[in-house]
C-alpha cells in the first residue's frame, strides 16, 4: 500500500498526528499492518504503545503493554535532579519503579560521571528497561534489580534517588482514557495512591548517602500528604518544583 493511501486510513481511524507518527516511522507498511494500526487507533490505544516508542528528554524510548509510556511531566523530575548536579561529582543513582528507564537513562545521558541502579517490581518492566540500557550504550553505567519499594536492600548507598511511582488511587475518574492501555501496577496505588510513598520513605533511608537527596513526582493535590509523610519518617522537605502547567509536580528531601 502506498504511504498516501495509508496516511488516509489511519487519519480517518485516529486523527492527522497519529497518521504523521505512524507513517513516519514505518514508511513501507503492508495493506494488513495499516488495517491492524488503524483498528488499534479506533480502539483508543495511544500511538506510542502501536509503535513502540516514545520520546523523552531527547531520547527516544521503546515502550511496549508492560511499561508506562514517558510522559512529559516527568521531564521536571530529571530537570530537578540535573539542576543540583552540575558540579562534576561522580554521582551514584537509584530509580525505584524505573518502568522504561527513561529517567535513569536520561540522568545518566545529561549528568557526567553518573552510575545508577534501576530497580522494579515488574519483570517484564526490567525487560524493557534493559533493551533501552542497552540501545543508549549505558549497559557500563546502569545495572538493574528486580525489586521491590519497601525491601530493596543495597550495600552501596546513592547520593540520589528518584521515583516516579504508582500515585492514582483506585477509582479515581480523572485517569486519562489512554492510561487503560498502561499496567495497573505502575499507575494505581492504595491508601488514596500514597502507598507506595510511604514504602519509600520508609526504605529509601537505608539507601541513601549523608547529604543526598530524594526527588519523587507526585499527582494532582498531593504535596501536602506527602511531605507528611516524608516528614514523619524523618525526612527533610528541601523544595518543591512546578511542571510546565505550573503544576506541583515534584516533591525534593534530605535526610
Ligand atoms: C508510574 S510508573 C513509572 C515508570 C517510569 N519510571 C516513568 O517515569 O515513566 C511506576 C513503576 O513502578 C513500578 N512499581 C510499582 N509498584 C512497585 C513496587 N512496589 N516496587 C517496585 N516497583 C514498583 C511499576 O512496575 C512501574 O514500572
Amino acid at each position: 500500500m502506498n504511504i498516501n493511501q495509508a496516511f488516509a486510513i489511519l487519519k480517518n481511524a485516529g486523527g492527522i498526528r497519529a497518521a504523521r507518527i505512524i507513517t513516519e516511522k514505518h514508511k513501507h507498511m503492508s495493506w494488513i499492518r495499516v488495517m491492524y494500526y488503524a483498528f488499534l487507533l479506533k480502539r483508543g490505544m495511544p500511538v506510542a504503545k502501536i509503535i513502540h516508542s516514545k520520546w523523552f528528554y531527547g531520547l527516544e524510548f521503546y515502550t511496549n503493554k508492560n511499561t508506562l509510556d514517558p510522559r512529559p511531566d516527568t521531564e521536571t523530575l530529571v530537570e530537578a535532579v540535573i539542576k543540583d548536579a552540575i558540579e562534576n561529582k561522580p554521582r551514584k543513582i537509584l530509580d525505584m519503579g524505573t518502568g522504561t528507564g527513561c529517567i535513569i537513562c536520561a540522568l545518566c545521558k545529561n549528568i557526567a560521571n553518573s552510575t545508577g541502579v534501576a530497580i522494579d517490581k515488574s519483570k517484564s518492566a526490567l525487560r524493557v528497561a534493559k533493551k533501552n540500557i542497552k540501545r543508549f550504550n549505558l549497559e557500563k553505567q546502569i545495572k538493574i534489580a528486580h525489586g521491590n519499594f519497601d525491601n530493596f536492600k543495597s550495600k552501596e548507598k546513592f547520593d540520589i534517588i528518584v521515583s516516579n511511582p504508582p500515585y492514582i488511587k483506585y477509582g479515581d475518574k480523572r485517569v486519562n482514557d489512554a492510561a487503560r492501555f498502561d499496567p495497573k501496577m505502575a499507575l494505581y496505588a492504595k491508601n488514596n495512591g500514597l502507598f507506595a510513598y510511604e514504602q519509600i520513605a520508609k526504605n529509601a533511608k537505608n539507601l541513601i548517602k549523608q547529604n543526598g537527596k530524594i526527588y519523587l513526582e507526585i499527582g494532582i493535590g498531593q504535596s501536602n500528604p506527602v511531605i507528611k509523610i516524608f516528614n514523619f519518617y524523618g525526612w527533610k522537605f528541601d523544595r518543591i518544583e512546578q511542571d510546565l502547567s505550573g503544576i506541583n509536580r515534584v516533591l525534593i528531601f534530605n535526610l
